[in-house]
């Protein structure tokens, strides 16, 4: 099934049909119960359909945007990557955006342009892809890591102030897996000790925190749009932000520091600041423009899924859905994800757990490792510009503030669903919690 084709009318019939389906299909009648032989061993699965794939490419809405694009030989920077600057502005209700080539290079412009450099400490999560943290160092400051709230998954505000120096700048808070993070715990902060808060919402799109789309929370809000993330292009990325003069600033800046509005034009190249370069292309924004048109309708779609399965696996003992936090009013699961706890499973190691989901026809991830220990953590911390700019001490506080036992928790007791399995019918996600049903059931014979 293709979304483009589902319109919501549309899904919540199929939704109230899958749910009836469920009751009285031979998949059922395989799927829970001690009756029905895991797949892992020999057993019928209990979803042999594949899921909605991934990414979405309607030929008949899509193709003739991006034609267009390539027929006028126009491939720079131009009108279309206004377009899709403005629409993405008004749909974040947010007064302007910048796109640019991915969300790396949003996130590096943001902190730039905020100030955040050489001798600044920035607090992140470490339950994070790797490149909210990569940016950190990219500037020349150093990464200070609290750790995540088990139950959300998002950075925990409650551990921030204890982690706090004259030397921190900024609060980077990843919105991650799509889950909006605490931001008004974290603005408060912010606020207290003067700190300046670039969201990291490379993974969520349309994501709500109080009715206000995550990303235009904090100071400036960065976003992704790379292959696999809900509104795709390849790669790609914009900055949103409501001050202009800070927008200014980024403009120039991934614009090889070219003047742009209150950072002014100067005589000669006209290159006034600093710059870098990380502007967005046409086919990119042309891409997006038509992803645009179906992104309400799927965020609605995977919200409306993701409530009924926590509502089906919430009964399954050493199932432990995340949580949202009470302001959320939206999320954009980019992920849905759960802990795994496997003393209720006889003691079957999550790798066997994932191996025994996948067997029953359900694609599914441990998600993220200790990214936070990951080679290239230290190694920064050992470079010689790193040693040159830095005291041992300092270095050294860098280190030891990089224990984060509930984020190690996560990352050895999560399980992820990419959000296009929450794209199809209600009957999908009785799929999904039937099959973890029958684990349960025969957790006996896994070990
Ligand atoms: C949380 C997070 N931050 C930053 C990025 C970087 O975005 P990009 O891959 O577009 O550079 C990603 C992308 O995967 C991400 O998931």
């Amino acid at each position: 099934m293709n979304t483009s084709d589902l319109n919501r009318r549309q899904f919540l019939a199929a939704a109230s049909v899958g749910s009836l389906a469920a009751a009285t299909s031979p998949a059922f009648a395989n799927a829970g119960g001690k009756a029905g032989k895991l797949a892992l061993l020999g057993g019928q699965p209990v979803r042999t359909k594949p899921f909605q794939g991934w990414p979405i490419w309607n030929k008949n809405t899509d193709e003739e945007r991006i034609l267009a694009v390539l027929r006028s030989g126009v491939w720079s920077r131009s009108k279309i990557v206004e377009e899709f600057e403005k629409k993405y502005a008004e749909l974040m209700g947010v007064k302007r955006c910048i796109g640019t080539t991915n969300g790396t290079g949003a996130l590096l412009t943001a902190l730039h342009c905020l100030d955040v450099g050489i001798g600044d400490e920035v607090l992140v999560t470490p339950y994070t892809f790797v490149a909210s943290i990569q940016v950190i160092f990219l500037v020349g400051a150093l990464p200070i890591m609290i750790d995540p709230d088990p139950d959300t998954f998002q950075i925990n505000p409650d551990k921030m102030e204890e982690k706090i120096s004259r030397h921190t700048k900024a609060i980077l808070p990843v919105h991650i897996l799509g889950l909006p993070a605490n931001m008004d715990k974290i603005n408060a902060i912010a606020q207290k000790h003067n700190l300046v808060v670039v969201e990291d919402a490379c993974q969520a799109w349309m994501a709500e925190w109080k009715g206000k789309k995550c990303g235009t929370l904090g100071d400036l809000g960065c976003f992704s749009f790379q292959n696999s993330k809900n509104l795709p292009c390849g790669e790609g990325g914009a900055i949103v932000g409501n001050d202009d003069k800070l927008m200014d600033q980024c403009k120039a800046y991934h614009d090889f520091g070219r003047g742009h509005g209150s950072v002014g034009q100067v005589e000669g190249t006209g290159f006034r600041i600093l710059g870098n370069k990380c502007r967005m292309a046409e086919y990119q924004a042309a891409i997006l423009l038509a992803q645009m048109e179906r992104l309400e309708e799927q965020t609605q779609i995977r919200n409306e899924n993701a409530q009924y399965l926590s509502s089906r696996l919430k009964n399954i003992p050493g199932i432990v859905p995340h949580k949202l936090y009470d302001g959320v009013t939206r999320a954009a699961y980019h992920l849905y994800p759960f802990r795994y706890e496997k003393e209720h499973f006889g003691n079957v190691p999550r790798s066997k757990f994932l191996a025994a989901l996948k067997a029953e026809g359900i694609p599914c991830s441990s998600g993220y490792d200790r990214v936070n220990k990951d080679a290239f953590f230290e190694n920064a911390l050992r470079s010689k510009n790193f040693r040159k700019v830095y005291s041992k001490q300092r270095l050294d506080r860098c280190r030891e503030l990089n224990q984060c036992p509930d984020g190690d928790r996560l990352c050895d007791e999560a399980v992820w669903f990419f959000h296009n399995l929450l794209l199809g019918p209600k009957s999908d996600m009785d799929d999904i919690a039937n099959a973890i049903r029958k684990i349960y059931d025969n957790r006996s014979k896994l070990v």
